[in-house]
């Protein structure tokens, strides 16, 4: 067996940001600010992507699935990122009701994990989003049946014709299979990287109205 290894050679870029010290030693009551900083300094890494996130769902007969979708919101109500409800991951979050996130940000050794109950946006959260996305992602989103097979390009070109035909004229209303959903906090994991792999961890966890802060060895 051969070993993966990064080449020696490559150059990081450090993104010239100082992240602010974290004390994983007298963690705050309260993770959600200690989230949304982090989130506002991975917002600074000149990646094309920050905010995208790893989604991880349980379909009805318990396989495990995984993909990128980005993090549209984030406050104490929970994470939010927009999809296709009947895709894939729809199916799987209609059938569970809960998902797990990781953000990994390589710059900043960072990695945030959340785990919690799964609701929909409401339709004005969701009306709002599609609202502000470009008119060709906005009949984009008619024309793909997401996570269902095509037979290619040209196919897809002919529902792309129908969705623009559909709309000539008129602004494009939102999917009615389409939306938001908001993954609750309930688990919280904030996971600072050590090169000699003596990573510094602290899980949340709620308890009724507050937070359970519990350090983890790496
Ligand atoms: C950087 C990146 C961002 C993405 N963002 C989204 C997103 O916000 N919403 C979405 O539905 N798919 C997004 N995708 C595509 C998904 O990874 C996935 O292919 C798609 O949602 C179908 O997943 P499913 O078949 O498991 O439902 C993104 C992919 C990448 C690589």
């Amino acid at each position: 067996m051969s070993f993966i290894r990064p080449h020696p050679d490559r150059t990081v870029a450090t993104a010239g940001i100082t992240p602010a010290p974290t004390d994983f030693e007298h963690p705050p009551a309260d993770p959600v600010p200690w989230a949304m900083r982090w989130l506002d300094e991975a917002m600074r890494l000149p990646t094309p992507n920050p905010n995208s996130l790893y989604l991880a769902t349980t379909s009805a007969d318990g396989r495990p699935s995984v993909r990128t979708v980005l993090l549209r919101s984030f406050d104490v109500h929970g994470a939010v990122f927009f999809t296709n409800r009947q895709s894939d991951k729809g199916q799987a979050l209609q059938a569970t009701h809960r998902a797990a996130l990781l953000m990994h940000w390589d710059h900043l050794d960072r990695q945030l994990r959340i785990e919690g109950a799964v609701t929909h946006t409401t339709e004005a959260e969701s009306d709002a989003y599609f609202a502000q996305r470009p008119r060709d992602s906005q009949l984009n989103a008619w024309a793909s049946d997401q996570s269902r097979p095509v037979s290619g390009m040209a196919a897809m070109r002919e529902r792309q014709q129908q969705a623009h035909a559909r709309f000539e004229g008129q602004p494009v209303p939102r999917p009615p299979h389409w939306g938001g959903y908001r993954i609750a906090l309930e688990r919280v994991e904030f996971w600072q990287g050590d090169p000699y792999r003596f990573h510094d961890r602290v899980v949340y966890a709620r308890t009724g109205a507050g937070w359970t802060a519990t350090r983890l060895m790496p």
